[in-house]
Order: C-alpha cells, then structure tokens, then sequence
C-alpha cells in the first residue's frame, strides 16, 4: 500500500459527525473505514452512497469495508477495523462504553503498536473512559466544532466545518497526531493541533456547559444567548464555574478560533461582558440553529446530561470547587430527561 492510500483514521459511529468526517475524507481520494450500528450499516450499504448536504454538497459511494479509497467503507464488524490508523470515536457519550468495548475486544490486534484512538464527544469524560480501554498512551485529545445534523430522512446536513483540534494529552504534537491532521486537512476540513489541547478541552467544556446548559432551559437558540443580558448572565456563571474547576485540575482555558472568547469571559468583568452586547432595536430575533442538546430534547432523544454537566459536578467535588449553577442544571436536566423516557414508555 502507499502512503497515499493507506488510511489514516477510522471512525466509530456513523451518526451526524461520523458521515460528515468520513465522506469528507473518502471524497478527497483517501481511504476510511466507518464503523456503524448493524441498522445504520445495511442502511447506508443499502443506499450504496452518503449524501452530504448545507455547506458542502457531497455524494461519495460506500462500499462494505475494507473499501477502494474514494469510497467509504462500512462495517458493523470491528475485527475489519484497519490497523494502524487513529480511531475516531463519534458515538453520543452515553454510548461511548458499549461501543468501546465492542471495539477493544477485536481491535487494536496485537502488535499493533501505531493504533491510537479519541473521541469527539463534548464534555471532558471521554478521555478518561478512552483511557481506561484502551490505555493512556494510545489517547489522542480530541475537540470538534464542526457542525452536523442528522434528519429524519437519514441525510447529513453539514452546518459548519468549524475546526477540529487534536493533541497529546501531555501537550504539543506528534507524528501521529501531524498525519491525521494532514488526512483531515486534505479532506477540507480545518484542522489543527494546538501547543495545549486540554485548555482546548476545557475551553470547549465551558463554552457546552454555558451553551447546552441556558438553551435547553430557555428552549432557546444559541444565536439568543449572546444578545440577551439574562440568558447571557447564566451562560457566564456556567463558563466561569467549569472554568474555575479546569483551574483546580491545572488547565487555563484559552480564546480559541470558532468558539466563544472563553479565557475572556472567564476572566473579565461580568458588567464589562454584559456592556458589550449591543442595545436590541425591536423585537429578539427570531429562528437559528438550536444546540445539539436542545435538540436532543426537543426530539425525544436522551441528553448527555451526565456526561457534560455530572461528570464536571463530579471533578468539582474531588477538588473542592463549588459549582452551584452547574449542580442546579444537572439536576434539572436529569430530571426532564428521566421525565422525556417516561413519557415515552407510556
Ligand atoms: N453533531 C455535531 O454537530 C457535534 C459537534 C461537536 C460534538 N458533537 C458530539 O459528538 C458526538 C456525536 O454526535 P453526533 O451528532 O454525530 O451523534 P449521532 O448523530 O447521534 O451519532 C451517533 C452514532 O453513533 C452510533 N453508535 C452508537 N453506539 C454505537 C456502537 N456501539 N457502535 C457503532 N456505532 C454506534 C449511532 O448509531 P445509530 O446509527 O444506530 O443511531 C449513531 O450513528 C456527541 O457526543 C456530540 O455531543 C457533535
């Protein structure tokens, strides 16, 4: 195999992310495995092709893997995981377990010393799970902005390509993390590997906790978060308070390309933050994208409550930070989420 046709990365899940990531690579002429459900898996065999729509137009054939570069290769199979590659978890982070161990029990084969793996879920936990499985060495960090959506037909709309970050956990980069960064470069997807990818991390875990956090209670777009003084103050208390327990564990977070100022907002004046919103000239607008979890809710579908908001409940607590507005939203999220599948059970 050469260079340009031996892949790079791999990917668990074939949901809004995993299409978009792995349609992007195959239609760049590289060669990517997709790891779906056995359902999802017929399902896109079936259509013989994924289609990519919004800010890209995008039609690449799939194939059952392994495939031909150019094509994305499908397998509910772990065993048929390629070796060497880094493997990209996209599963939801309450499905992240299961799907690891599924994973972990075929692949990576030993002597497979190249193999490493990470996860794009929001919130910090994954790569402690990650870890866990597959050891600390094999962890590559790993945050995304790009933006997808599944609908109810099964098409990807691709919102935006964002920027997707990876890095050592123990800082800087690597060989390994400089050829997947090339791979997703290749595919037009911006990518980068930054000096600190834990304040990435942690950067990106304030902005989810603030964002995931009001629009769910406010049922509100994220486009009215930052333009309204209420929403905006409890946005704030969230992002301070995730940034105050990322401090305890040693991480600063930092102003990073595509998402909110968050060492800014952090750091600065609330009433400064808040003099900055530009006075409203008629009435709040009205439309714009809501954030995952907020569609999560408003679908049915079970929310990453524990995963964003217990899990950081949980690492203030080992450090002795107190986060009240954090607890009060983990423990009303929970609760609609409980109410959400009990409403659904009949
Ligand atoms: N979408 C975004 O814009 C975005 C941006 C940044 C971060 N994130 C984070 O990225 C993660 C993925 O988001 P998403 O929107 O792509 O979710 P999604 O559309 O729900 O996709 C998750 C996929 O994982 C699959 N899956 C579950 N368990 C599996 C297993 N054991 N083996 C193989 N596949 C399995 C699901 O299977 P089925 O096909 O059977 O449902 C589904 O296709 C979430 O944690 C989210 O918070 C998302």
């Amino acid at each position: 195999m050469t260079e340009t046709t031996s892949p790079a990365l791999a990917f668990v899940g074939a949901g809004s992310l995993g299409q978009a990531f792995a349609a992007l690579i195959a239609r760049s002429g590289q060669a990517v495995t997709l790891l779906a459900t056995p359902g999802t898996a017929t399902h896109l065999l079936e259509a013989r092709e994924i289609r990519l729509r919004g800010v890209v137009d995008v039609t690449v054939p799939v194939a059952p893997a392994p495939a031909a570069p150019g094509s994305v290769g499908i397998t509910a199979t772990p065993a048929l995981l390629p070796a060497g590659v880094g493997m990209i978890f996209l599963t939801k982070g309450h499905q992240l377990a299961g799907a690891m161990g599924m994973v972990r029990a075929a692949w990576p084969v030993a002597g497979d010393a190249a193999a490493w793996v990470a996860g794009l879920q929001n919130g910090i936990a994954k790569d402690d799970l990650l870890a866990d499985a597959f050891g600390a060495g094999r962890v590559v960090g790993g945050a995304t902005i790009l933006g997808a959506e599944r609908g109810t037909d099964g098409g990807v709309t691709v919102t935006s390509l964002g920027a997707t970050y990876l890095g050592e956990m123990v800082g800087g980069g690597s060989p390994r993390v400089d050829r997947a960064i090339a791979a997703l470069q290749r595919a037009g997807i911006p990518a980068e590997s930054p000096a600190d990818i834990r304040s990435v991390l942690w950067s990106k875990a304030c902005n989810a906790a603030g964002v995931f956090g009001v629009s769910v209670l406010a049922r509100a777009p994220a486009s009215q978060l930052f333009v309204d003084p209420g929403l905006m103050r409890a946005y704030l208390a969230l992002v301070r308070e995730t940034a105050a327990v990322g401090a305890a564990y040693g991480v600063e977070v930092g102003n990073y390309a595509n998402f909110p100022p968050i060492r800014t907002y952090a750091t600065q004046p609330e009433a400064e933050i808040l003099a900055a919103i530009p006075p409203r000239i008629g009435p709040a607008p009205r439309g714009g994208s809501m954030p995952s979890m907020t569609q999560d809710l408003l679908a049915g579908r079970p929310m990453e409550v524990d995963q964003v908001f217990g899990d950081l409940v949980a690492r203030a607590a080992r450090v002795g930070v107190a986060v009240p507005h954090l607890t009060f939203v983990r423990d009303v999220l929970l609760g609609l989420d409980r109410i959400t599948r009990e409403t659904q059970d009949g």
